[in-house]
């Protein structure tokens, strides 16, 4: 992120918003495009949440995922968050043990090029070690998924007064501790204002109404790439899963029904760079198309035997210089065989090929009228060429 970037959103810009009753804007992302497009979009923050456990590792919790996971979503998050304050979401067991451990990997989420970390619960000591070592930090109250067995499952929290004052208090003693927002999930709206109008800090919600400083919604289920399930505080504004999936199927039957590629995803070459350089390959491309015609009209076919014995022609060819043949016709077998089968059978398609052009070249002759005619070394060339 440039770091001269003159509009990019600051602590104290977010500040100055719950003041002034702006509300404030937050999505998740976890790679560099979601990154570009929410920052273009104009939105304040951006959550690289562990929900991408569930939106793209295809885990059913965000418990297994982990700071590796993160870090690698958070680099590129980053690359492409140019003016929206980031946050890193601390995944499960990477702040619970120790100060020294929540502390070295909030500030490895810096390094990543995060603004702040999320923690999830009332963790005040940690809370008050990170800020202590002056990093920013979001609490994550009320619908904990890290703890939701502990709550019961995915439950809305807060819902009678008492459990809204008790989050309040815990609220309350993370403002004293440091932390610089407050995030609240899954509670009801007059919970979530109540909370809110008592806190200095920023307090944003996930499913807690409208009377907080500002909202953040999961990137997936606001464009529909998300299929599990759909939480009632959610909103879609597209369908960008469908919209995909038949871009894909299209693009499947296009290649079946040879529409893609066509002229206009094709490369070009210029005429005479086909005609100089082309002709070669040209020539080759027709005989190989002839052998084919040929091979196919023909049922012409090479068998294993006369692999065999035309590797033993060569060898005994090759061994008659050296008037060796008694001894050689002796051992024949294993030569060809250990031939054949050596160079990873590149001599045996050697062996094969020579064997199918020769029953190629023999077809076309049993084809044609063939008239001999002495030619001097000129005028071959000329024929050749043409
Ligand atoms: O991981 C995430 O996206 C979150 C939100 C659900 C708050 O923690």
């Amino acid at each position: 992120m440039p770091a001269d970037n003159k509009d990019k959103v600051t602590i104290l810009k977010l500040r100055k918003q719950k003041q002034n009753k702006v509300k404030t804007v937050g999505v998740t992302a976890y790679d560099y495009p979601q990154a570009l497009m929410a920052d273009n979009a104009g939105v304040d923050w951006i959550l690289v949440g562990d929900s991408l456990g569930m939106t793209t590792l295809g885990y059913k919790s965000t418990i297994p995922v982990t700071m590796d996971d993160m870090l690698r979503s958070a680099r590129a998050v980053a690359r492409g968050a140019n003016r929206a304050f980031t946050v890193g979401d601390l995944p499960y067991m990477s702040y619970q043990v120790s100060n020294e451990e929540a502390v070295r990997n909030a500030g490895d989420f810096i390094q990543a090029g995060m603004d702040a970390v999320k923690v999830e619960g009332c963790m005040v000591e940690r809370v008050k070690a990170i800020c202590d070592a002056g990093i920013m930090v979001m609490s994550h109250l009320g619908l904990t998924p890290h703890t939701r067995a502990k709550l019961g499952g995915y439950r809305v929290q807060g819902k009678t007064a008492d459990q809204a004052k008790v989050i309040l208090d815990q609220a309350l003693s993370l403002q004293d501790a440091g932390c610089t927002f407050l995030l609240l999930e899954g509670m009801p709206r007059e919970s979530a204002e109540m909370i809110a109008n008592n806190l200095e800090i920023p307090v944003y919600g996930i499913g807690a109404g409208d009377k907080v400083d500002g909202q953040l919604v999961i990137m997936h289920d606001l464009v529909g790439l998300f299929w599990e399930f759909k939480s009632k505080f959610v909103k879609r504004y597209c369908e960008a899963g469908q919209m995909i999936q038949s871009a894909l199927t299209d693009y499947v039957n296009e290649v079946r029904d040879l529409k893609f590629p066509s002229d206009e995803n094709f490369y070009e070459i210029k005429e005479e760079e086909l005609e100089k350089n082309f002709s070669d390959y040209i020539d080759d491309l027709k005989w190989t198309l002839i052998t084919q015609r040929i091979e196919s009209d023909h049922k012409l076919k090479v068998e294993n035997d006369e692999v065999i014995s035309t590797a033993k022609n060569m060898i005994r060819s090759q061994f008659a210089a050296y008037g060796m043949s008694e001894e050689l016709e002796k051992q024949l077998d294993s030569y060809a065989q250990n031939y054949l089968t050596s160079n990873n059978g590149e001599n045996y398609m050697q062996i094969y090929n020579a064997v199918k052009t020769e029953k190629i070249i023999e077809t076309i002759r049993n084809q044609m009228d063939i008239t001999y005619k002495k030619v001097k070394p000129d005028e071959f060339s000329k024929i050749v060429a043409n």
